[in-house]
């Protein structure tokens, strides 16, 4: 993979294997149950979360250390590298899907700590072993420790006012959180071991060493024993002390647990649970969590890129359906990661469709997030809704679902089906001045803040509106709602004809009409003069075609970088209460123009309904981890992950990112990779092949289970001009007419799938296909055949 300057992947791409301990910044792993979420750095280091029933989460342990110290010549050192930072002979690291495995050769002495997160309590697991690799007898002290935080639910001054800290037993630390704001909720902290420690430290002032003491010489594991004393009213660790004997060869292991629980007595019960088998239970289930991928498997003319999009674009997709964006519940990112989530968790889908209908409010406006609360008025949520139905129903063929009964944020209760359609009529009813949706808050640009006053109107949302109307269309058309659809149908074109009349800036669209009436994103506004969420979706809901040549000259003249496309360009240099919080962020940070991975990704989707393979596939490389335009050294990005945006052109460290995982790239990209570059999409009753290939790939294979099917589907190319191809079908060795195979025509389990994709003059000549171009011609008689 690109760049191996810090590790590379193991033979089957299933784990990272990093060379080296001193990684850009702290490059991030994630193991998770459906309760807590464990952040592995490639030193061991990182926080536990723990996320309620409600939703609601914390964050119990702030920080995993495991010292060791050799008790004769006194030296110390951690199993992570980080903190005592001493240089080890051997530094191992694997970041495996769901776990991380790190171990050291220090001194003569092997290490080995592994973190996972529990099979079905809230906990994450450890596994340790210590072993004496030299030749003479060893005497040494291992020290694995938590830190605790009790924070969060402390509306009367700090927590420290209600807790403590102490043994339990003897293989079981407990930070108590007697507050009694949340009663009944798991507020307290635990770490536990499978083997009695020699001695244990509640009080982390006396195992660092004082007020201003640090953990990379810490005095308690400097000292003879730690101080087997509990804490209260004060800041806790968790540290366990075990004095290791170990002859030459001689290797000693233990399990560890931490978590969060109700109360004392379910803390003893998950500690009975921490035994030497807990670890590998653990492990099993976060394979088990990757059983699915398989469910649409490709095979690409670049190895490197097959392994990362099979294992670990679905370990990152798979990651924000369990736990969107960490720090909040997103209406629209739910849906977005729902949507890509199709293929491999229909189950899941239908639960995250409805948890979004949840927090709609019966007039069919919609939460912007959720666990916290966030109350702005934003506009865009119930945009989301049809795309996401749509595909869950065209994955499944569960029409069912539309009759399902789900609550309203405030009370009442609706069909899934009349959720969708208030949200749309929501829409109708808070149209501004040019015809188009009120912003209000803002829309999927969280950051522009154009409509406070309640007459900003927002470009964007309404061809996201066009998109969601025509999709709803769709959907009626299924269920034979005719009416409906028509209403959708004239609904859109309305807005298409607003759309085009005062949206249009001559090159490109402008993004919206602040409060005060004056465009934004257009020429005339000096900075922020072209914004790219409407360039792409003006494809995305298939405005005028005749345009879409011109705004892709735009994007490729004024936003695209070799790392990703733009928000917007010229950045903002100074706050204007017009444009809210995007005009306070530094030039090249966030929506102020970095380079968005998340809108490079709708345009990747929207080169390929351009038919443009080869644009496509320059919009996807440029926001990959292993882009060879951009370095880890300069991105620091992990080399296994998406990231939401690099730091832009504009910014003083250019290419930057500060974080992987948390975005809702993962979702356009492997999805967009799947349905539209290779073109395998679902329909409500049969899928669709109609691939978009870059003219450098050649051939091309997915594995795909469609309902109880399952379609193994090779694409040839031999176009040289993707604008001028057509594709022509064979199923299961028979010429096969339109691009839509219906699930009635194929009789066995597997359906065997050539998609040719030819010159159209080449096509002519033969002519016995009928193929497809641009649009479906399913429904056409079929042609003649030869063989
Ligand atoms: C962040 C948010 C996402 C939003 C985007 C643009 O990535 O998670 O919901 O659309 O920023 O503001």
């Amino acid at each position: 993979m690109g760049d191996q300057e810090f590790g590379h992947f193991s033979a089957d791409g299933r784990e990272f294997v990093f060379t080296r301990f001193d990684t850009p910044r702290p490059w991030v792993n994630y193991a998770w149950n459906s309760q807590m979420l464990a952040s592995v750095d490639q030193r061991g280091r990182g926080y536990s979360l723990y996320r309620d029933a409600e939703g609601h989460r914390t964050i119990p342990i702030r920080d995993r250390l495991v010292y060791l110290k050799d008790l004769d010549s006194g030296r110390i050192w951690t199993a992570g590298w980080d903190p005592v930072q001493m240089p080890f002979e051997h530094y191992r690291c694997r970041h495996g899907l769901g776990y991380t495995r790190l171990g050291c050769d220090f001194d003569g002495i092997r290490c080995e700590f592994h973190v996972t997160a529990a099979v079905d309590y809230p906990a994450e697991i450890w596994s340790i072993t210590v072993t004496n690799t030299s030749d003479a007898s060893r005497r040494i002290a291992l020290y694995p420790s938590v830190e605790f935080d009790l924070g969060g639910w402390t509306p009367y001054g700090t927590v420290e006012n209600y807790s403590v800290c102490r043994m339990v037993g003897d293989r079981l630390l407990l930070a108590l959180n007697q507050s009694s704001e949340r009663p009944g909720a798991r507020n307290h902290a635990w770490f536990s071991a499978s083997r009695t420690p020699d001695h244990f430290e509640t009080r982390k002032r006396e195992f660092v060493g004082g007020a201003y003491a640090s953990l990379s010489a810490p005095a308690g594991v400097k000292s003879h024993r730690l101080t087997d004393t509990g804490a209260a009213a004060e800041d806790f660790i968790g540290a366990f002390q075990y004095g290791l004997e170990l002859k030459p060869g001689e290797e000693w292991a233990g399990e560890f647990a931490a978590g969060v629980c109700f109360d004392e007595a379910e803390a003893l019960g998950f500690a009975d649970r921490t035994s030497a088998a807990t670890f590998a239970q653990g492990m099993d289930a976060a394979m088990q969590r990757t059983a699915s991928f398989d469910r649409a498997e490709m095979e690409l003319p670049d190895p490197v890129w097959t392994r990362f999009f099979n294992i670990w674009a679905k370990q990152q997709l798979s990651f924000l359906g369990d736990f969107t964006r960490v720090y909040l519940t997103g209406f629209r990112d739910i849906l977005q990661d729902a949507q890509a989530l199709c293929p491999y968790a229909p189950d899941q889908v239908r639960r995250s469709i409805i948890a979004t209908l949840q927090h709609q409010y019966r007039d069919g406006s919609t939460m912007r997030g959720w666990c916290p609360d966030d109350h702005h008025r934003y506009a865009d949520g119930g945009v989301w809704l049809a795309a996401t139905i749509g595909e869950y129903l065209r994955e499944t063929g569960d029409t069912d679902f539309l009759r399902e009964q789900v609550a309203f944020r405030d009370d009442d209760s609706a069909t899934v089906w009349e959720h969708l359609l208030r949200a749309l009529d929501w829409f109708r009813k808070n149209l501004g001045g040019h015809g188009l949706p009120k912003m209000y808050f803002g829309d999927w640009n969280d950051s522009l803040n154009i409509g406070r006053e309640g007459r900003g109107e927002s470009v964007w949302l309404g061809m996201a509106l066009v998109a969601a109307l025509k999709e709803t269309a769709a959907i009626a058309d299924a269920i034979a709602e005719c009416t409906i659809a028509q209403t959708c149908r004239a609904d859109a074109k309305t807005l298409e004809t607003h759309l085009e009349k005062y949206a249009w800036d001559g090159e490109w669209y402008l993004r919206g009409f602040a409060d005060d009436g004056s465009s934004v994103g257009g020429k005339a506004d000096g900075e922020g003069t072209i914004f790219a969420e409407p360039q792409s979706w003006a494809v995305l809901a298939g405005l005028d075609p005749s345009r879409w040549a011109q705004i892709s000259k735009s994007v490729d003249q004024r936003l695209r970088t070799t790392y990703g496309v733009l928000v917007c360009h010229p950045p903002f240099t100074a706050a204007q209460k017009r444009l809210g919080r995007i005009s306070t962020m530094p030039p090249g940070w966030g929506e102020n123009a970095s380079a968005y991975c998340h809108v490079t990704a709708f345009q990747f989707v929207a080169d390929c309904l351009r038919r443009d393979g080869n644009a496509a596939l320059a919009s996807l490389e440029s926001i990959l981890p292993f882009n060879p335009a951009l370095p880890v050294a300069e991105s620091w990005l992990e080399p296994y992950a998406f990231t939401n945006m690099f730091r832009g052109p504009d910014h003083p460290r250019p290419g930057a990112t500060f974080k992987g995982w948390t975005t809702g790239t993962v979702a356009w990209a492997l999805r967009g990779l799947t349905h539209y570059l290779l073109g395998v999409r679902p329909e409500f009753d049969g899928l669709r092949i109609d691939p978009v290939l870059p003219s450098g790939w050649k051939t091309a294979r997915l594995r795909r289970v469609f309902r109880d099917k399952v379609f193994e589907i090779r694409i040839t190319n031999h176009a040289t001009d993707a604008s001028e191809s057509e594709t022509r079908l064979t199923v299961n060795g028979r010429p096969h007419a339109g691009a839509v195979i219906a699930l009635d025509e194929v009789p066995d389990e597997i359906c065997h799938v050539l998609a040719e994709i030819c010159p159209i003059n080449s096509l002519h000549e033969h002519r016995p296909f009928q193929t497809e171009r641009r649009s479906s011609d399913a429904d056409q008689e079929p042609q003649p055949v030869h063989g």
